[in-house]
């Protein structure tokens, strides 16, 4: 542990999970608890729950559980000093900066180094676009017809011809030349030293979510070769967990968010109003990224360009967004190249239509298939017939696949019985695509030893659930009940908190150094309890649970009688309280 234990509690119950979590995704209130589409899967009806009071999230779909510390390191990718950092931050809480190990230090402070690095170059950029140098940047700018609050909110800058220049600004700011090496800021030849890569053009800073610089693009004005330079990747500049204009687009509740191919198109999107606009950064949309989105929204947009390159893109993203279990649809946008050229031509209220009539990407998919068929060929409209026929085998869904079907049949006049005949005999032939398998908690083996630490974990989450039973648990149940090792440390913790008034579930789960550990404590807390309508059911299944748990550790102990002097006495309390447990009504009033 790198950090002292009140302080990693402290620093916890200044975090309320709820709002941190609602950072992330957008949590809607049921019942008592707030639920989201789950972050660390792909689906389309949440199942991701946080409980205030629990202070935990759980999702009954993939079974990840835990605290507001794990939250961040799965959601951020961090390690845990990483979190305690950001949520110390966040609660403002000072934490003594040398806990660090050496090499985390340098590791952190190098990221920190060329984010700082990032940030005086993208200010230098942007006073030199508005100083008397920067005029033919400005002048370019404007040409695009984009205002002085679009250029400001995008924070566009100018390199200029003299490549010294930024280097020499960058040192005078201290950093060290390794450094605006690292940073793909600069280059060092013999001939010329430490130069700026970027050399008369406009510059783009790249923002993450939390808005800070990681990277940039510049452009060329006018002509010239290549288009578009960016930042190559670095520590802080992930180009496939990224996305232009997402730290805008994150808060922009527009109910989808656009993604198009080009920063100039993302900014004069956003300058239209469209602030739910993003764009990969120079490269390929990836599934990280999609996975990103799926924090924000259900539905993506893709606004690519119309020509030949933007169509093979969609294609290809469509495949991923549905992988992320997105929902995508494809926007026309011609006879327009991309969104910048259509905005200036036709303006919002004819881009806004164009997003009310975007395309259900299946039958993009259809449709752009369609093309290399020749209709009047009935050999070849047979084959494409097939085609579509083999594609709603996909659907997994029955009801699914038959609307597609009749829209389908419909759409290309095709008739449905036909239609419906293909399909059936492609899915004898290949089988129906099978729902995507999910891992579950409750997937392992149900042995004896595995019933038994389910009536463990069971225990557990209820007096997480219903604090007000662990009077009744304690009469018969004690930690060293629990014979699985990590079980018996939570119950332990759990049960000291409770006879001292105190009721901290959330915070036991940090007490593990071991990420692993963590996410086993925090499921002990979210076990899925049975769903029970009456009270005489709920009594039966509690004193059920409690009998179990006594009982294995009856056996447990009995099994190691002789080797351990522990064990006798464990067997002869164990042995009379089960027989009392067995008699016992226990109320759950
Ligand atoms: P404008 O011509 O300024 O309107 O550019 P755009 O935003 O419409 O970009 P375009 O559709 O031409 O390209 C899409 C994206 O691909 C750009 O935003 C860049 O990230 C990237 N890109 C374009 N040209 C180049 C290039 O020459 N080199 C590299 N590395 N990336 C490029
Ligand atoms: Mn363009």
């Amino acid at each position: 542990m790198y950090y002292p234990e009140e302080l990693v509690e402290e620093i916890r119950s200044k975090n309320d999970i709820v709002d941190v979590v609602s950072g992330y995704v957008r949590l809607q209130k049921k019942g008592g608890n707030y639920w989201a589409c789950c972050p660390f899967h792909g689906e389309k009806t949440p199942s991701f729950s946080v409980s205030g009071s629990k202070q935990m999230y759980h999702c009954f779909g993939c079974g990840v559980s835990g605290n507001v510390y794990t939250f961040v390191m799965k959601y951020e990718n961090y390690s845990f000093p990483e979190a305690v950092k950001l949520l110390a931050d966040r609660a403002g809480v000072k934490v003594p900066e040398m806990e660090y190990t050496e090499e985390q230090k340098a590791r952190a402070g190098r990221r920190a180094r060329l984010l700082e690095l990032n940030k005086e170059a993208a200010k230098f950029f942007y006073y030199q676009l508005r100083s008397p140098r920067g005029e033919t940047g400005l002048k370019y700018l404007r040409g695009r017809e984009l205002t002085g609050e679009t250029i400001q909110r995008f924070g566009l800058g100018y390199a200029g011809k003299n490549g010294a220049e930024p280097v020499q600004y960058l040192r005078s700011k201290g950093f060290e030349d390794e450094l605006i090496k690292e940073a793909g800021l600069a280059v060092f030849s013999e001939k010329n030293g430490l130069r700026c890569q970027f050399w008369n053009r406009v510059m783009y800073p790249i923002q993450d979510v939390n808005n800070r610089v990681i990277g940039f693009g510049g452009r060329v004005m006018g002509d010239g070769e290549p288009k578009y330079l960016n930042s190559p990747e670095t520590p802080v500049f992930d180009k496939r967990r990224n996305l232009y204009g997402l730290n805008f687009a994150r808060t922009a509740r527009s109910g989808n968010i656009i993604i198009c191919e080009g920063y100039m198109d993302v900014i004069s999107m956003h300058q239209a109003g469209f602030t739910q606009a993003v764009a990969s950064l120079g490269t390929a949309f990836t599934p990280e990224q999609a996975n990103l989105l799926r924090r924000y929204t259900d539905t993506v947009l893709l606004a690519y360009d119309s020509d030949g390159a933007g169509v093979k893109a969609a294609l290809r993203g469509i495949g991923i967004l549905r992988d992320a279990g997105l929902t995508a649809k494809v926007i026309n946008m011609r006879p327009y190249k991309d969104p910048d050229e259509f905005m200036k031509a036709l303006g919002r209220e004819a881009f806004q239509e164009r997003i009310d009539q975007a395309e259900n990407s299946f039958f993009y998919e259809i449709r752009m298939m369609g093309e290399q068929y020749d209709m009047n060929d009935p050999e070849s409209k047979t084959k494409f017939h097939r085609e579509i026929a083999k594609r709603l085998c996909g659907f997994t869904e029955d009801v699914e696949r038959d609307n597609y079907l009749q829209a389908v049949a419909e759409k290309y006049f095709i008739g449905i019985e036909n239609l419906r005949k293909l399909v059936a005999s492609y899915a004898a032939q290949t089988g129906l695509a099978k729902p995507v398998e999910r891992p579950r908690s409750g997937t392992r083996k149900s042995s004896p030893e595995e019933s038994a630490r389910k009536a463990q974990r069971l225990l557990l989450t209820w007096i997480t659930d219903d604090p007000a039973v662990y009077e009744k648990v304690r009469k018969y149940v004690g930690p060293e009940d629990f014979t699985e090792e990590l079980y018996r440390r939570v119950a332990e913790r759990l049960f000291a908190d409770m006879d001292g008034g105190a009721f901290h579930p959330a915070g036991i789960i940090s007490t593990f150094e071991d990420v692993e550990e963590q996410r086993e404590a925090a499921e002990l807390f979210n076990t899925n309890l049975p769903e029970l309508a009456t009270k005489q059911d709920r009594e039966k299944a509690f004193h059920d649970i409690l009998f179990s748990v006594k009982k294995n550790s009856y056996e447990y102990f009995s099994a190691r009688l002789g080797s351990d002097v522990n064990a006798l006495n464990q067997v002869i309390a164990g042995k009379k309280a089960l027989e009392e447990l067995a008699k016992a009504h226990i109320s759950l009033d």
